[in-house]
């Protein structure tokens, strides 16, 4: 089957820019003695976090939630890395279901209630949580304070169900910055300081091994952070609009990157002069003003067209030239890929615009 065959909306990833994306990632990581840990909240998808494995030099996947985390452990993945705090009971049993599942399913926690309800757990299951301290790289969503790592790190390592392993320092707000140099400055800064409490600690807790951070928009500086162990990178395999579109993309270093998903949609009424509606609309793609979809063809912008917000199950589209026939089909980047791709069920896999597979976004929801 052609794409344009396909029951719209769906979501398209192309193969080869895929593949190409998580080759380009590894050799680069690979050149600087670092691991990557391909976060897998952008995709939802066991079978992309497998594919990521197999194209190499990976310690294993990140996950956002313990609905991810389970996914990825039934789906065989033998080191997961929880990069949120896992806070109540019943997240906490899932946490230890995971690791029972898989080799090692490290959390992350940046309180000491938190460490103490882990340790409980722990011990009741018998059992030794291999944790990393979160560290807040002057955000304030989650992690310590700088200041306040050393203290929190001593108590940690002296709960004997709790194995601290490292820290994790993700710099979220940065990686959109538009300003790349200011991009490069503060990530250096940041991961600098990281670092520097990274060899403290380590220097007190010779056990420490993992230093895990960094995200598509900030990697190719990160890469420069000695003590960095594992990227954390998530776009970088799909490369969404927002990212594809900074207008700084070459000094990120991700200008070989290319964008690898699309949605397809198909226009179902045209009654309309100057404008056609499409059915794409919030139920099937993440938008807001600032960043709407484009219109693309195989990944290039078609330009002077133009999508709009139209409701739950529409999307407005002002074309260019002739007007697009009912059931035309109309391919649309996506501006933000995580909570896009949650909204559907499959990603339709293609090569030269053939379907050849489907892959399912098991890891949804939550
Ligand atoms: C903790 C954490 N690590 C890594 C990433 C991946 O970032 P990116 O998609 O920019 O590569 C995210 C994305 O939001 C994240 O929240």
């Amino acid at each position: 089957m052609q794409k344009q065959e396909l029951s719209t909306p769906s979501l398209i990833l192309e193969l080869s820019r895929f593949d190409a994306n998580l080759a380009l990632m590894a050799r680069r990581a690979s050149a600087a003695g670092k691991l990557l840990r391909p976060h897998a909240k952008t995709h939802k998808c066991s079978s992309i976090a497998v594919r990521q494995l197999a194209a190499g030099n990976c310690a294993g996947i990140a996950a956002a939630t313990m609905t991810e985390a389970l996914g990825l452990a039934k789906a065989g993945i033998e080191s997961i890395l929880v990069t949120s705090p896992v806070i109540g009971s019943d997240k906490i049993n899932t946490l230890l279901r995971c690791q029972s599942l898989c080799r090692e399913c490290i959390v992350v926690l940046d309180n000491y209630d938190n460490a103490i309800e882990l340790q409980a757990k722990a011990a009741e299951n018998n059992i030794v949580l291999p944790v990393l301290l979160d560290l807040d790289p002057e955000m304030g969503r989650s992690g310590v304070a700088f200041q306040q790592a050393g203290t929190l790190a001593k108590a940690i390592a002296a709960l004997p169900q709790l194995s601290l392993l490292g820290i994790q320092c993700y710099a979220g707000h940065l990686q959109h910055l538009a300003n790349a140099k200011l991009r490069r400055s503060e990530s250096l800064r940041l991961l600098g300081e990281a670092a520097a409490i990274f060899r403290a600690l380590r220097a007190e807790h010779a056990q420490l091994r993992i230093f895990s951070g960094s995200g598509t928009g900030t990697a190719a500086f990160d890469l420069q952070i000695e003590e960095l162990s594992e990227l954390q990178v998530g776009s970088y395999c799909l490369l969404d609009s927002e990212y594809a579109a900074l207008e700084t993309r070459q000094q990120l270093g991700f200008n070989d990157f290319s964008a690898a998903i699309s949605l397809m949609s198909s226009v179902v009424s045209n009654n309309q002069s100057g404008h056609v509606t499409v059915d794409a609309g919030l139920k099937a793609l993440y938008y807001t003003p600032d960043s709407p979809p484009l219109v693309v063809q195989n990944a290039k912008i078609l330009p002077g067209w133009r999508y709009d917000w139209f409701g739950d199950e529409h999307g407005k589209l002002y074309y260019d030239g002739k007007k697009p026939t009912l059931g035309s089909r109309i391919e649309l980047s996506l501006p933000h890929c995580d909570p896009s791709i949650n909204l559907h069920e499959y990603i339709y896999v293609t090569q030269e615009g053939q379907v050849v597979d489907k892959w399912h976004i098991d890891l949804k929801n939550r």
